[in-house]
C-alpha cells in the first residue's frame, strides 16, 4: 500500500469515527426525547465491525483486513438502509449523513482509482476558457482534474459534454464564499492528500457600477483566490504551480491611474494588508463619488473590474516572495475570448486559445516567479490602454466592464 492509499485509508477510518459520534450524539437526543429505538442501532453495528476488524489504531496492520473493500462498502450500504429509518423526523441529520456518505464514496473511490497522479483544480470550469483548460488537461490520464463549479448541476453538465471521464471529479466551489472554500479544501485534503496546480479561472465582470458591485466583484475577482490560496498552498506538492488568471485591463487601469497611486498600488514592497488598504481606499471613493479626484481612471467603465484585476496581479506579485518547495505562483491574461463574461462579444481569441495561454505557463515556466504572462510571453505590470479597445467599449453599449 502507498503512503497515499494509507493516507486515504486513514481519513475514511477517521470518517467512519466521526460517523459514530454523529451517530452517538443522535441517540443521546433520541433518548433524552424518550423515543423507542425500533431498530438495532447502528452504531453498535459500526462498533462490532471495527471491533472485529480491529484496525483503527494502526494503519498498516490493516492493510490486508482492509484489502477487501466490497466488506467496507457493504457496511455502508447496511448503514445506509438502517439509517434512513432514523432519519423520517431530522432533515438535518439526513443532510449530515449524505455529506458524509459522500465524502466516504469519493475516498474509496479515490483510493482505488488514483494515487499519485497529478492532482489539479480548476475553479469557474463549468463553461468559457476553464471548460477549456479542463478538456485539454483530462486527455492526460496520469492527471486528475478537479472540475471546480458553483452550482454543482453546471458542472455536472459540463461534465457529461465532456464524455463523463472517469479523471475529471466534480468539486462545489463557490470563490466568493469563506465557507465554501473551507469545504472544498476539506475535501481535496481528504480525499487526495495533496494538490499539484491550482488555476484560479473564476472570475467575474458586474455591468453595474456602484460600491455593492464593486464589493461582489472583488469578492470573487480577489478576496476569494486569495482565501483560497491561503488554504490550499499548504496542501501544493513540492513544485506545484497556481496560476491567477488575470486579464491585461488590469494593468491598463493601473497604468491610468494618478502617479501617486501608481506608485502605491506598485510599491514593490507592497504587503498583502497594505494591498488590502489600498483596495479598501478605492471602496471609499466609489462611495463617496471621488474617483476622479482621487486619481482613478474614470474614463474607463471598466474601471471596477480592471482595479480587481491590478489588486490580483499585485497579489501574485506579493505571494511569490513567501512560496517555498518550488512552488511557482504567476498571473496570466488569457486574451479577449468569447465568454458569458463579456457577453460573447470578444472576437479576437478562442476560449481555448485561452486555455492554451494558461497551460503553458503551468508546463513551461520555470525560472521565474510572481509574473504576469499573455501567449507565452512576460508583460509588464502596467501598459497603456489600446486605443481600438477604448473604441470598441466606448460603442459598445450592451456591458460594461
Ligand atoms: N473572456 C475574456 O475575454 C477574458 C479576458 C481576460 C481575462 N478573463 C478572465 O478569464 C477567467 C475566465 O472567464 P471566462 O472568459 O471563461 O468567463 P465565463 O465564461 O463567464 O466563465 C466564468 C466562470 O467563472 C465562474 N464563476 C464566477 N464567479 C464565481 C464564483 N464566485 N465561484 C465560482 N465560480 C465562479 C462562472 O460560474 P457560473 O457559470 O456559475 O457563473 C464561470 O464558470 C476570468 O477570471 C476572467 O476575468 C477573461
Amino acid at each position: 500500500m502507498t503512503t497515499s492509499e494509507s493516507l486515504f485509508l486513514e481519513n475514511s477510518l477517521r470518517r467512519l469515527s466521526q460517523f459514530i459520534k454523529e451517530a452517538e450524539k443522535y441517540e443521546q437526543q433520541t433518548k433524552q426525547q424518550q423515543q423507542e429505538i425500533k431498530i438495532s442501532s447502528p452504531v453498535k453495528i459500526v462498533r462490532e465491525y471495527l471491533e472485529e476488524s480491529n484496525e483503527i489504531s494502526s494503519i498498516d496492520d490493516t492493510v490486508e483486513q482492509f484489502q477487501n473493500f466490497d466488506e467496507f462498502f457493504e457496511t455502508k450500504k447496511h448503514l445506509y438502509k438502517t439509517w434512513s429509518i432514523y432519519d423520517e423526523d431530522n432533515e438535518q441529520f439526513l443532510k449530515n449523513k449524505q455529506k458524509l456518505f459522500k465524502q466516504l464514496n469519493t475516498q474509496i473511490n479515490t483510493m482505488s482509482s488514483s494515487t499519485d497522479k497529478r492532482v489539479i483544480l480548476v475553479t469557474g470550469a463549468n463553461k468559457g476558457i476553464g471548460f477549456e483548460l479542463v478538456k485539454k488537461l483530462s486527455n492526460n490520464k496520469d492527471v486528475i482534474v478537479l472540475l471546480a463549479t458553483r452550482d454543482f448541476k453546471q458542472g455536472e453538465h459540463a461534465a457529461k459534454k465532456l464524455g463523463d471521464c472517469s479523471n475529471i471529479h466534480l468539486l462545489q466551489l463557490d470563490t466568493s464564499s469563506s465557507q465554501s472554500i473551507h469545504q472544498a479544501a476539506e475535501q481535496i485534503r481528504d480525499a487526495y492528500g495533496y494538490l499539484d496546480v491550482l488555476i484560479n479561472n473564476a472570475g467575474i465582470a458586474k455591468p453595474d457600477y456602484n460600491l455593492q458591485a464593486a464589493r461582489t466583484t472583488f469578492a470573487t475577482n480577489y478576496f476569494g483566490i486569495k482565501t483560497l490560496n491561503r488554504y490550499l498552498i499548504p496542501l501544493m506538492r513540492p513544485n506545484g504551480r497556481i496560476i491567477n488568471v488575470s486579464s491585461v485591463i488590469g494593468l491598463w487601469t493601473l497604468d491610468g491611474c494618478s502617479d501617486e497611486l501608481k506608485s502605491k498600488w506598485l510599491n514593490p514592497n507592497l504587503t498583502e494588508s497594505e494591498l488590502d488598504k489600498l483596495i479598501d481606499q478605492f471602496f471609499a471613493s466609489i462611495e463617496r463619488l471621488t474617483e476622479e479626484l482621487d486619481g482613478y481612471p474614470t474614463q474607463y467603465s471598466f474601471l471596477i473590474y480592471g482595479m480587481s484585476k491590478a489588486a490580483l496581479n499585485m497579489l501574485t506579485r506579493i505571494q511569490a516572495n513567501n512560496l517555498t518547495n518550488g512552488i511557482l505562483i504567476h498571473a496570466v491574461c488569457p486574451g479577449y475570448s468569447d465568454a458569458s463574461l463579456n457577453q460573447d462579444l470578444a472576437n479576437e481569441h478562442s476560449p481555448s486559445l485561452g486555455a492554451d495561454s494558461i497551460l503553458y505557463v503551468v508546463d513551461h515556466i520555470e525560472n521565474e516567479n510572481g509574473k504576469l504572462w499573455q501567449d507565452g510571453k512576460k508583460v509588464e505590470w502596467t501598459a497603456p490602454c489600446k486605443d481600438d479597445f477604448l473604441e470598441f467599449m466606448k460603442n459598445m453599449q450592451a456591458i460594461q466592464y
